[in-house]
């Protein structure tokens, strides 16, 4: 079977990172047409640079990596700088890169793509905030019907907020952008805070990564390291929850996850609620389904999976 296209949109953040070399490490179930970053953990000026060094790390210089929207649709930019450091790459000491950006802006990259491949051949994983996704489809409403599904990283249901008591920083960065999305009618799968969680880097799976030895396995755990000082002191929880690779382990190994189609709306009135993804786990509002909403895992299985990938660096 031919590799599954794929457009990466990204605003590392370590755990974007750690997605980015699973993606990179699987060529034989995944085809990188390319990586596009957004504003959103750190500005686009990082998000855009780290994107590259992640590249080099994986030791594809070859992929295409574009700079897109260094701002929310109709908001100013909340970036995450408490959770990911100054650089965005916080924990290990990272050269900074020698590969250009392509060309172009993101936004043309991901409209030219869509456009230029038949329906239903590229799948869009989103590991940031949907300004770039939004815009692309402000501005080529055409492509909706062309992509196969976008894949996020985003929201929160059960597990409630992670940046305010009711919204998930990458729905909350953008809510706007998140609203036009959900509504496009694109086949969309969620991996909410209630899925990403449960994907907990322990000590024990930590040094896993750091066991392999490599420049990546040693890269990642350092990230880990700094990464979870967040999560460990607001949830006690037993390790940094590793929330982007869920996008691309989903693709690779769906039958790790389990979730059901629900209606999800996103709240852009409230000040209260901003951001916030009403899911509609009961099916209670009798909206209609639009989008499969991942709520549990095999966390073993995750970093099994997570741990082989890395290993072929
Ligand atoms: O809320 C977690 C999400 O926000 C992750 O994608 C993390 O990288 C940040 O972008
Ligand atoms: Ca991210």
């Amino acid at each position: 079977m031919s590799p599954q296209k794929i457009i990466i949109d990204t605003d590392p953040g370590q755990d974007d990172a750690v997605a980015i070399l699973l993606a990179l490490a699987s060529p034989e179930e995944l085809d990188v047409l390319g990586i596009t970053a957004v504003a959103g953990n750190v500005p686009l000026s990082l998000t855009s640079k780290n994107a590259r060094i992640i590249c080099e790390l994986a030791g594809k210089t070859d992929v295409k990596v574009f700079a897109g929207c260094d701002a929310p649709l109709e908001r100013p930019l909340i970036t995450a700088e408490h959770v990911h450091g100054k650089t965005g790459l916080d924990g290990p000491t990272l050269p900074d890169p020698a590969m250009p950006l392509t060309d172009g802006h993101a936004v043309d990259f991901i409209i030219d793509t869509f456009r230029s491949h038949e329906a239903g051949t590229v799948t869009l994983c989103t590991l940031g905030p949907l300004t770039n996704v939004a815009v692309a489809l402000q501005r080529a409403p055409d492509i909706a019907e062309k992509i196969q599904r976008v894949v996020m990283m985003g929201g929160a249901y059960f597990e409630v907020g992670n940046i305010t008591p009711t919204a998930e920083f990458n729905i909350y960065v953008d809510p706007e952008a998140a609203k036009l999305v959900f509504a496009a009618g694109i086949p969309i799968t969620v991996l909410p805070l209630d899925v990403t969680h449960k994907a907990l880097v322990t000590t024990e799976r930590n040094d896993a990564f750091r066991a392999l030895g490599s420049a990546a396995g040693i890269a990642v755990a350092e990230m880990t390291d700094f990464f979870e000082r967040f999560d460990k002191e607001k949830y006690g929880s037993n390790g940094a929850p590793l929330h982007d690779p869920c996008v691309i382990a989903w693709l690779l190994k769906p039958d790790i996850f389990s979730g059901r189609e629900i209606n999800v709306e996103i709240e852009t009135g409230s000040a209260l609620t901003l951001g916030m993804t009403v899911a509609d786990w009961w099916r209670v509002s009798g909206r209609p389904a639009n989008a499969l909403f991942i709520g549990d895992i095999d966390a073993n299985a995750f970093f099994t999976l997570l741990t082989e990938r890395l290993a072929r660096y």
